[in-house]
């Protein structure tokens, strides 16, 4: 019973979360999107307000409820997502980058619906601005600042080179190859790297894994104090 008095682990933390695709659009009816369901950034916020901590979550296009006791920014396009996760950074202690967020937007958004002609399309897509790299150089950094990665080969060499090139604290690596996993499934499986560690977390539902992750962040926060 005494654990029951003890404050919940995350408790005075405030956790930022960015979930789900951004949708890039083309013209009024297309767009250019990915496979997220925002499942895993979702559980992720409903697992940090669980665990006490005050949670924003900005999200794009997702069909979800919005976790109990949670804040939630609904944002389109990568732009938007930007704008409102930089906005909402002073005071955070913890960013959490579980969108999918679209590496390349459409050059320009037409006002009006493109029309068919010819046998081939071609469109002009320019690079979005990195988000989590954004957060991580921002003077407003939180003191850990965590990424995902969405690999299908090499996992932890391409994680750890993420990790260091956009100077994160955390990377929470998942393989979407696997059917079983990732994107639009209601299970996970993460591998966990820092500087000089790794966690495994097993594959199991997306709340349980949040809820490790979470676990593994709490851990880390009380290791810098
Ligand atoms: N991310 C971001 N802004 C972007 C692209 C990615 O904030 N414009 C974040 C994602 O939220 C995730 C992390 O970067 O936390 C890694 O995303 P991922 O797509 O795996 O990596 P990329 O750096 O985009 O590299 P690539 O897609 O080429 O593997
Ligand atoms: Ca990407």
């Amino acid at each position: 019973v005494a654990t029951s008095l003890r404050p919940p682990r995350l408790a005075g933390r405030r956790v930022l979360v960015s979930a789900g695709p951004t949708f890039e659009d083309i013209d009024p009816v297309r767009f250019l999107g990915n496979r997220s369901s925002g499942k895993m950034g979702f559980a992720v916020a409903d697992a940090a307000r669980r665990m006490g901590a005050d949670v924003t979550l900005v999200a794009g296009p997702v069909s979800l409820p919005t976790p109990p006791g949670v804040a939630r920014i609904d944002v389109r396009r990568a732009a938007q997502m930007r704008d409102a996760v930089l906005a909402a950074l002073p005071g955070q202690d913890v960013y959490i980058g579980a969108a999918a967020v679209a590496d390349y937007a459409p050059a320009e958004t037409l006002p009006q619906k493109l029309k068919k002609s010819g046998d081939s399309l071609t469109l002009t897509l320019v690079r979005t601005a990195d988000i989590l790299a954004d957060v991580a150089a921002h003077a407003a950094r939180p003191r850990l600042v965590v990424g995902f990665a969405a690999e299908t080969s090499d996992l932890e060499a391409y994680a750890r080179d993420k990790l260091h090139r956009k100077g994160l604290d955390l990377i929470a690596a998942n393989d979407v190859s696997r059917p079983d996993q990732g994107f639009e499934a209601d299970e996970n499986a993460l591998a966990v790297f820092w500087r000089d560690g790794r966690h495994d977390i097993g594959h199991g539902p997306k709340s349980r894994v949040a809820t490790e992750l979470l676990l593994l962040i709490a851990q880390r926060l009380e290791a810098m104090e």
